[in-house]
């Protein structure tokens, strides 16, 4: 049986292996709230795009550190979607922070420290009273370093490479395996070598390879441990 007490559950991993999914779906099941904190750090990337602060791939570092205070990110649940959408300035921008655009320099812009440092603050503030599932990079090892229960997702390469292909398809974006490959590799690259908070598999975690496994396999796992951590606290 699952106690009353709301803890703070972090899931880290790399990209498209699974962890929103898996996140999502536990928080459903725990009736605690889910955070998508790659969201953000894809919302900032939006809103340089959108002004001029990265052109071909290039990012103006300074400029945006500059711009920080002028970026306003929250969450808004959509009954519809069953998703809480990320706002940008006002403007719900949930699919513009989908697109391959955005995911080609995300990961240079979450390496630029104050990036993090303005995305970590309010990650805390919206985690500060637990009953939340996180996922992200550095959940587990920066954000909440005293989660009650710290997970790691993995998944093969492949099964990776091909569960973002059909996401995107999913949304009409046309996109080869070889483009999505190419896109993986280099954001693990930069996430896993950043020198600010860099993606870490920490000692406590626990990981869930979710390659051969059915989303219904994930959660049951997700939700044992879950119930191991609150009969201990
Ligand atoms: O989970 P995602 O693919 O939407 O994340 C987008 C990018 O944001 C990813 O390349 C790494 C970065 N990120 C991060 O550095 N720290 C987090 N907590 C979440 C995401």
């Amino acid at each position: 049986m699952l106690s009353e007490k709301k803890i703070t559950i972090a899931v880290d991993g790399y990209s498209s292996c699974g962890k929103s999914t898996l996140a999502k779906a536990l928080a459903g099941s725990l009736g605690y709230l889910f955070i998508d904190s790659g969201a953000m750090y894809r919302g900032v990337t939006l809103y340089c795009m959108r002004s001029g602060l990265i052109e071909n791939g290039v990012l103006q570092k300074e400029a945006i550190e500059n711009a920080l205070n002028e970026i306003e990110l929250h969450f808004e649940y959509n009954p519809e979607t069953d998703i809480s959408e990320l706002i940008l300035n006002g403007e719900n921008v949930e699919h513009q922070i989908r697109m391959p655009n955005v995911a080609a320099n995300v990961s240079k812009v979450a390496a630029i420290k104050s990036v993090r440092h303005k995305l970590v603050e309010e990650q805390r503030k919206i985690g500060a009273n637990g009953g939340i599932v996180m996922d992200g990079r550095d959940i587990g090892s920066v954000v909440f370093p005293n989660a009650e229960l710290k997970l790691f997702v993995t998944a093969a390469p492949e099964i990776r490479a091909q569960r973002r292909k059909d996401e995107l398809e999913s949304k009409g974006v046309q996109i080869t395996l070889d483009e999505v490959i190419a896109n993986l590799m280099e954001r693990d690259l930069i996430d896993s070598t950043r020198e600010e908070s860099p993606l870490i598999q920490v000692e406590d975690a626990i990981v869930i390879d979710t390659s051969y496994l059915t989303r219904e396999e994930q959660l049951k796992q997700a939700l044992e441990l879950v119930n191991q951590v609150t009969l201990q606290n």
